[in-house]
């Protein structure tokens, strides 16, 4: 059977507002910021009502783009999707009408195949689209096809579209992955929620999103266990029930905020932030000399003492948690501009998430792509407004960041990347005194 290859015959791309932002930079920002909940722990928790007729009930989901199409998906299927009040979804999904999750959903988002597992173990079919997301590396979801064969599932993939069955319930299986994978073990777990016996998943996924997606589970009454760092224990059950669930804040948006507070040379408190979700993160400003501060329910960075030049460079080095995220790389990249001496960034989950880069050099950072999974940052640099273009969610919060922390005026192209991801973030760095705008294409104020 021939395997996955992009597709795109009778395709044709959503409609993209073309908007900008705008941002004056070179000024400190202060304050305080509340850290929205998760966006890779809330669209695997949507996918995850979908195990249950009963209804869910999902408080701190945030208001991005990436929900809006995860409930948007999930309505065409004819699941009840409803959103009562800003930042809480309930999902009932009863009956669907079909078991199909076409391209126009998985070219806007990756995480639409997050419906696999779930549709597959509960309806015992479903048709899905392979999916697109960001444009950072191949990508396959060759690993989430062979755990749901391993469990029994039937799957053809013709035209773009993955066709899954299930003879009969799936059945509890040993799924070895050569690596991690973060969606890759949520897929499986949710499909081995409702299987035949008993799932073992290795090496699984150690994210704080996933836990929290077993902690939802385990509420349906799910029989889910993390039996050591990097094994998750499944044993099937025949139905799961409706649950509760307050969504984990967000740690890569708090990442995002505290590069701000430091790039700045800032004061921001981050609320709602875990510092035991960020250890990896917090230890390369550690190694930095950024300071930072833990609280029960925060996180402060304060850069307001620090003058240019006073961070040390550091190497860095991606990993699956509880290692540095890739997500939280092009942060990192951005204040590794802003230290002193040579540092060399080692990407090892995607190939091409050093891309951006290109991007950042065109604000004055002295950066050198030395293969798709190194760079090299010379620092320190002074950064200075260009006109640069948003290639992906992570790179185009990033942009805002060299862009804070430029002098001048700098216009970042493709704002829609980031609302994929970020809860209203033009509203929060201004609240923090940013001088940052969104504006439609073509739009000029920001005078002052
Ligand atoms: C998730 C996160 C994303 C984060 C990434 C790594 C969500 C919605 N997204 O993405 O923000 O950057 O984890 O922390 O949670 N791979 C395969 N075959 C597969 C699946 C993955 O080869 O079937 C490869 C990928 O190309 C990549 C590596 O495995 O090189 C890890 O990717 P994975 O952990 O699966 O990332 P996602 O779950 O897609």
């Amino acid at each position: 059977m021939a395997e996955a290859r992009p597709f795109n015959w009778e395709y044709r791309p959503p409609e993209i507002p073309h908007e900008v932002f705008r941002v004056a930079g070179g000024r400190p920002l202060h304050g305080s910021v509340p850290i929205s909940g998760a966006k890779n722990a809330a669209l695997k928790l949507l996918a995850a009502a979908c195990l249950t007729g009963e209804r869910c009930r999902f408080t701190n989901v945030p208001e991005i783009e990436d929900v809006r199409v995860m409930a948007e998906t999930l309505r065409d299927l004819g699941v009840v999707v409803d959103h009562p009040e800003p930042n809480v979804y309930e999902v009932a999904a009863g009956d669907v009408d079909w078991l199909f999750v076409p391209l126009e959903a998985a070219a806007k988002m990756r995480a639409s195949f997050m419906l696999l597992g779930p549709l597959l173990a509960r309806f015992g079919e479903v048709i899905i689209s392979n999916p697109g997301g960001d444009r950072i590396g191949r990508r396959p979801v060759d690993l989430h096809v062979e755990a749901m064969r391993a469990m029994g599932a039937e799957i053809q993939y013709r035209y773009g579209y993955y066709y899954a069955k299930s003879p009969g319930r799936l059945r509890g299986a040993e799924i070895n992955f050569p690596f991690v994978t973060v969606m890759g073990t949520e897929n499986a777990m949710l499909a081995a929620t409702l299987a035949d016996g008993r799932t073992v998943i290795r090496p699984a996924a150690q994210e704080p999103e996933t836990d929290d997606l077993i902690e939802f589970l385990v509420k349906m009454g799910a029989d889910v266990r993390r039996t050591a760092p990097d094994t998750i224990e499944i044993v099937g059950k025949r139905r799961l029930r409706g649950a509760q669930h307050h969504v984990v804040p967000d740690r890569i948006e708090a990442g995002t905020f505290m590069v701000a507070g430091a790039i700045t040379g800032g004061k921001i408190r981050l609320q709602g932030a875990r510092c035991e979700h960020l250890r990896a993160f917090l230890a390369v400003f550690d190694r930095m000399g950024v300071r930072h501060d833990c609280g029960p329910d925060w996180i402060e960075v304060d850069a307001s003492d620090t003058g240019p030049g006073e961070f040390r460079a550091c190497d860095i080095a991606t990993a699956a948690y509880p290692g540095l995220a890739t997500d939280l790389q092009p942060p990192t990249s951005v204040l590794l501009t802003q230290a002193q001496g040579r540092s060399m960034i080692h990407e090892t989950i995607f190939e091409d998430r050093l891309e951006w880069l290109t991007e950042l050099r065109r604000m004055g950072a002295n950066v050198e792509l030395v293969d798709p999974h190194h760079a090299i940052v010379e620092g320190l640099t002074r950064l200075t407004g260009a006109h640069v273009e948003i290639g992906d969610l992570r790179a185009g919060a990033s942009l805002i960041l060299a862009a804070l922390a430029a002098q001048g005026e700098t216009v970042i192209h493709g704002a829609h990347h980031v609302h994929r991801g970020y809860e209203n973030i033009e509203r929060k760095f201004v609240d923090l005194g940013a001088h940052l705008q969104r504006l439609a294409e073509g739009i000029t104020p920001l005078s002052s």
